[in-house]
């Protein structure tokens, strides 16, 4: 069911044809799904999946959906959600899919709509979201017509859960591709618009993801960032000790003005906070499709503003800004 071959096929069609090799040999030639001892398992829920006739697709709402023209029956639509939650943890979304609610950790309608408003309009623009996760705001993306949007990210089980809702909304002109940036040719200069949400305090080099971003974008083209802020002024940043809300990898979180400082000195102009609102508790939660911990459990029980770890609580900013000509 993972199939790479339509994103070739697509790119024969367009200015990025000069890396089809490149591209083909990061998803083809490395690739080593059974590096994750899952891979067969999800595998199977994929090829299992059922056909949904006559389906409407919808990805202007909060749920990204696919409904039959006839309701599934009872007994399909439990078979149907069993089969989905073979893919758990579920993280970003939601989805509806037949009439299967996939109420995920994350309310990431959330996100999108505080992004949506603020970008270039994305029709017939050449899209990279870099940390694409499930793909849930690629779909989104679709909504607005782009030419193309081209998802990355190095997560095999979120791959899974892209190619599963590809089933049901059909190719569309989303393309998920299961590496990480840095597989990513150098020196594109060829996106319109690239996302990188949720990325850069994962990033261990900050500057060096702003660059890397620059440098995948065309001259003139848009950078989305939206990554964790701290209050605080210019030249404020927290590095984690350890921990930062029970993750282990977190590396830089700026002020909103140091941020904005890093964009200009990696070669972004017009620079501008667009966003910023501390992380709610209804927006990452626990649920049926995720049943670990979430962010309740990571924060202090005695003053939510403050994680378990004593450091300020998650806020999160959205960035957007053009790459220098
Ligand atoms: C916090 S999630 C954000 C998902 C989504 N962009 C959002 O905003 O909801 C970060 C994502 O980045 C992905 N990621 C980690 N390392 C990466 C890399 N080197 N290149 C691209 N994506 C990466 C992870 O697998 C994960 O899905």
């Amino acid at each position: 069911m993972i199939n790479h071959q339509p994103f070739f096929e697509h790119l024969k069609r367009t200015p990025l044809e000069k890396w089809l090799t490149h591209f083909q040999q990061v998803v083809n030639d490395d690739f080593e799904p059974e590096r994750h001892g899952d891979f067969a398992r999800w595998n199977e829920v994929l090829d299992k999946l059922p056909t949904l006739h006559d389906t409407r697709v919808n990805f202007d709402q909060s749920a990204v959906t696919a409904n039959p023209a006839d309701p599934l029956s009872e007994k399909s639509l439990a078979e149907l959600k069993e089969s989905l939650l073979g893919l758990h943890p579920w993280r970003k979304g939601p989805f509806s899919i037949g009439g299967v609610d996939i109420d995920t950790e994350w309310r990431s309608d959330w996100k999108w709509d505080r992004v949506l408003p603020h970008i270039s309009p994305l029709k017939n623009r050449t899209v990279l979201d870099v940390g694409c996760g499930s793909g849930y705001h690629m779909w989104r993306m679709c909504a607005e017509d782009p030419a193309m949007v081209i998802g990355i990210d190095p997560s095999l089980l979120f791959m899974m859960q892209f190619y599963a809702i590809q089933h049901f909304v059909g190719q569309q002109s989303a393309y998920y591709l299961p590496i990480g940036i840095e597989a990513m040719p150098k020196n594109m200069r060829s996106f319109c618009t690239v996302f990188s949400m949720g990325v850069l305090y994962h990033r261990r080099s900050p500057m060096d993801h702003l660059i890397e971003l620059r440098e995948l974008l065309r001259p003139g083209g848009e950078l989305v960032l939206e990554t964790l802020v701290i209050d605080g002024g210019l030249g404020d940043t927290l590095v984690p000790s350890g921990r930062y809300a029970r993750m282990g990898n977190v590396w830089f979180l700026p002020s909103p003005d140091t941020m904005m400082l890093w964009l200009e000195k990696c070669g972004f102009k017009n620079v501008r906070m667009v966003d910023c609102a501390p992380t709610a508790l209804d927006e990452q939660r626990a649920t049926e499709w995720m049943t670990f911990q979430s962010l309740g459990d990571f924060l202090d029980p005695d003053d939510v503003t403050k994680t378990i770890e004593g450091y300020p609580a998650p806020k999160r900013a959205v960035f957007v800004a053009t790459a220098a000509r």
